[in-house]
């Protein structure tokens, strides 16, 4: 089997974490291997960005932070889809374009530069599957599960990552899948479009 590198994007709330997951229980059914990553990662920059040791930093250090936790989970990513995993990551590049760009206000020359900083080491992913939510149904799941909220979790901040997020999958060609409803339906639009590729 060879590999495949799958990304799951969406605003806080969308479920990624949790249909990441179940999309790995289905592919472990299956008899495949898959690996189950998140950004920001959990060691060196990404553990850095979570720790908030970095205190007070402007929109852009966080963005160019962001990118640099992506270079590195990057060469992990592709040593995994060469050993022949299936590689399903929560959270990717769009997140940065999404987010950051809504963050240093939407100005579209910040949103050329967040693209092009992460075009010189991205990967291109097999399949992008964009959980869309509208921002308060995504609070409220956020919400459910008692997390605190995070600074961008606010829903005016989040309809407009949402609206970058649909921008992107127009340009990127991602896989848009209504994130409203049972996990269970979820996860059988979801296993659908994975099934394409896997
Ligand atoms: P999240 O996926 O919610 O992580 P976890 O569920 O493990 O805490 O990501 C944390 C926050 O980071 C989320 O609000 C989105 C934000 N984020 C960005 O703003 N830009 C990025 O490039 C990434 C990867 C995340």
């Amino acid at each position: 089997m060879s590999g495949a590198f799958i990304v799951f994007e969406g605003i806080d709330g969308a479920g990624k974490t949790t249909v990441c997951r179940a999309v790995a229980e289905a592919l472990s059914g299956r008899g495949l291997e898959p690996v189950v990553t998140a950004e920001p990662t959990h060691v060196g920059i990404g553990a850095y960005i979570r720790s908030g040791a970095a205190g007070e930093i402007s929109q852009m250090t966080e963005a160019l932070l962001f990118s640099a936790d992506r270079n590195d989970h990057t060469e992990h990513i592709m040593e995994w889809v060469a050993e022949g995993h299936v590689v399903l990551c929560d959270r990717y590049f769009a997140s940065t374009v999404a987010y950051q760009s809504a963050a240093l206000d939407g100005d579209s020359t910040d949103r050329d530069m967040l693209i092009d900083i992460n075009r010189q080491f991205i990967g291109k992913p097999d399949l992008t599957i964009l959980l869309d939510i509208d921002p308060s149904s995504g609070l409220d799941r956020a919400g459910a599960r008692g997390e605190a909220a995070s600074k961008f979790e606010r829903p005016d901040f989040l309809a407009e990552v949402r609206s970058n997020y649909l921008r992107l999958a127009e340009e990127y060609g991602f896989r848009v899948v209504d994130a409203s409803g049972e996990p269970g339906e979820v996860l059988e639009r979801v296993m659908a479009i994975v099934s394409e590729v896997v």
